[in-house]
Formats: structure tokens, sequence, C-alpha cells
């Protein structure tokens, strides 16, 4: 692949290529050395327009741990302000010679525009509503490290699945792995046509929840309500909300994940956050710097190789 832009276009031997590649990075940040040298002498732009803690961070770390020059764009003080277009904001950085250029923003399908109109690797940091890749990598490397295994394992993905870019991106990447989907959450937080993906979809925590392995719990994303219906916090807690009265239905050793960042005592109990027998909530940080590596990696050996056929030719 020559961008990273979605989980969609991602075969499964492709997804073990990356989870394996990241493994190793997981032990060399676990290392003092804490370095190598992947993306030496290759330039890294990260574009954020939408806020961000954990991704951006992870990027950042990422780029430097593997030797790039790393630049962070601070979008609110940047020409966009003045009425540059992201696509004329794109060519103007192109023309810098960026090797890499990591990209959020809250237009679904900006990204892939975008990656259409410079001549690097484009990796996508989340788009609108439609894909955050690097997320469901993340998170699928969560799992597998913590259920031993990434194929036939029930999971519940709970909440706002509507306005949800992580959901579609895990929805899609499970399905490859072979896993079963179950959503979960009032029918005004489910996309119409949603049983189209080929997932079970569930409007009671209860009954969704009985027997699954993973819990994978989301925010309500109000920012992308558009003024539609906003649900009650307090009415959402009681019959969303992650506690342990509802995570009882899962298996016993069911584990509990959310994207961050989370509202406590909205979609999940405190308790259940901070409880390190279930929550891997902070397994899945960890793991994000380990998988932005592996795939700035992969997309950077691409690159070379494909300036070496330039050359040659
Ligand atoms: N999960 C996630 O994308 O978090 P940030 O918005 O903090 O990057």
């Amino acid at each position: 692949q020559s961008h990273l832009l979605g989980i969609e276009p991602l075969a499964a031997p492709e997804i073990s290529t990356i989870l394996d590649l990241s493994e190793r990075y997981v032990d060399l940040n676990r290392s003092n050395m804490k370095h190598g040298d992947a993306l030496a002498g290759l330039t890294q732009i990260n574009m954020f327009f939408e806020n961000s803690t954990r991704t951006q961070a992870s990027f950042e770390l990422a780029g430097k741990r593997l030797g790039a020059d790393v630049m962070n764009m601070g979008m609110q003080a940047s020409s966009i302000k003045k009425g540059e277009t992201l696509i004329d904001t794109a060519l103007t950085l192109n023309a810098m010679h960026p090797d890499l250029l990591v990209v959020r923003h809250p237009h679904s399908g900006a990204v892939d525009l975008l990656a259409q109109k410079v001549n690097c690797a484009v990796l996508n940091a989340g788009d609108g509503r439609h894909e955050h890749p690097t997320q469901a990598l993340l998170d699928a490397l969560t799992i597998r490290r913590a259920k031993g295994r990434l194929h036939r394992l029930s999971i519940a993905i709970c909440g706002d699945i509507a306005h949800s870019r992580v959901a579609r991106s895990n929805i899609l990447l499970l399905h490859k792995m072979e896993n079963r989907v179950r959503l979960i959450g009032p029918p005004t937080l489910m996309p119409s046509g949603i049983s189209d993906f080929g997932v079970e979809v569930f409007e009671d925590m209860e009954e969704g929840l009985r027997d699954v392995d993973v819990v994978m719990m989301l925010r309500l994303q109000k920012e992308r309500m558009d003024g539609g219906f906003i649900p009650s916090e307090r009415e959402y807690y009681f019959r969303y909300g992650l506690d342990a009265e509802k995570l009882a239905y899962a298996k016993d050793d069911a584990i509990v994940m959310h994207p961050g960042p989370m509202n406590r005592g909205v979609e999940i109990d405190g308790e259940i956050a901070d409880d390190i027998n279930r929550s891997v909530i902070q397994d899945q940080v960890e793991m994000g710097v380990a998988v932005r590596m592996a795939a700035m990696d992969l997309l950077a050996r691409n690159l070379r190789a494909n300036r070496t056929k330039e050359v040659m030719v």
C-alpha cells in the first residue's frame, strides 16, 4: 500500500503483518533504548484539523523514535484561518518534500482527497465519521495480546455507533479477521442500513453483552450530532453506561476497552475503567505508539522501494 487511508482496502494478511511488526516495536518501546532508524532521513508532517491527545502524541513519538524529522503543524495558527483551502495547504506542504503526512480532519473523505494531490505517503488519523485505521489496528493488537488470538471472538461495540469512525474501522477489521461483532446502542445512535455490515444489533445492554469476550465502549460524539437528538447523560448512563452490573452479563474474563477520550459516568463507570483486572484502556494507548511505528515503517519501505524503481527506470 502507498497510503494508510482506511481498513477497507487491507487484506487479513496485511493486517497481520502490521500487527506482527508492532509487536517488535512494543518490545523496543519497553526497552531502555526506544530508538530505531526505520524513518531516518525522512520528514513527517502531522496536520490535525481536529483536537487529539492520543493520536497526535503517539504519531509524534512514533516518528521521533524511528528517526524522522517530525513537524507538527499548528492548524489553528495556519493560513487555513485566512481562507486557504485544505488542498492548497496540502500542496504547499507537499512542495517542501515531506515523506509522510499524518492527517486528521472533521470531514469524511477529506484525507482520501488530500492523498490524491500529494506525492508522499498519507496516513489517516481519523476523518469525520468515516475511518480511523490506526485506532482499529491498535485495538486489534490489544485484543490479540489479551486474548491470545484475533479470530472467533465475540466483540460488543457499545454506544454512539452512528457518529463513530472507530466503530466503522473496527467492524471492518474484526470481520476481516473472522470475529462476531455485536453493536449495542439506542436506535437513534445506530446508522441506517447497519445490518448490511453483517453485525448483530441490540438495543438492550444485558442482551447484547451476554457471553461476549470483549466490550468496547464509545463516547457520545456530541460534536458530530449536528443539532440532532442528544440523549440526557443521566438517562444514557442508566441504560447504556458500563457498570459492574451490566459487565456481569459478559464472560467472566471479558476485557473492557475504550478508545478515549472517556466520559466517566456517561458511557463508563470510573471504577470499571480503572479496574486493572478487566480494563485494557491504558494498554490501548501503549499499543498506539507501536502500531503507528509499524505503519509508518511499512509505508516508508514501500516509498523507498518505489523511489529506487523510479531511479532505475
Ligand atoms: N482515540 C483517539 O483518537 O483519541 P484522540 O482523539 O485523543 O486522538
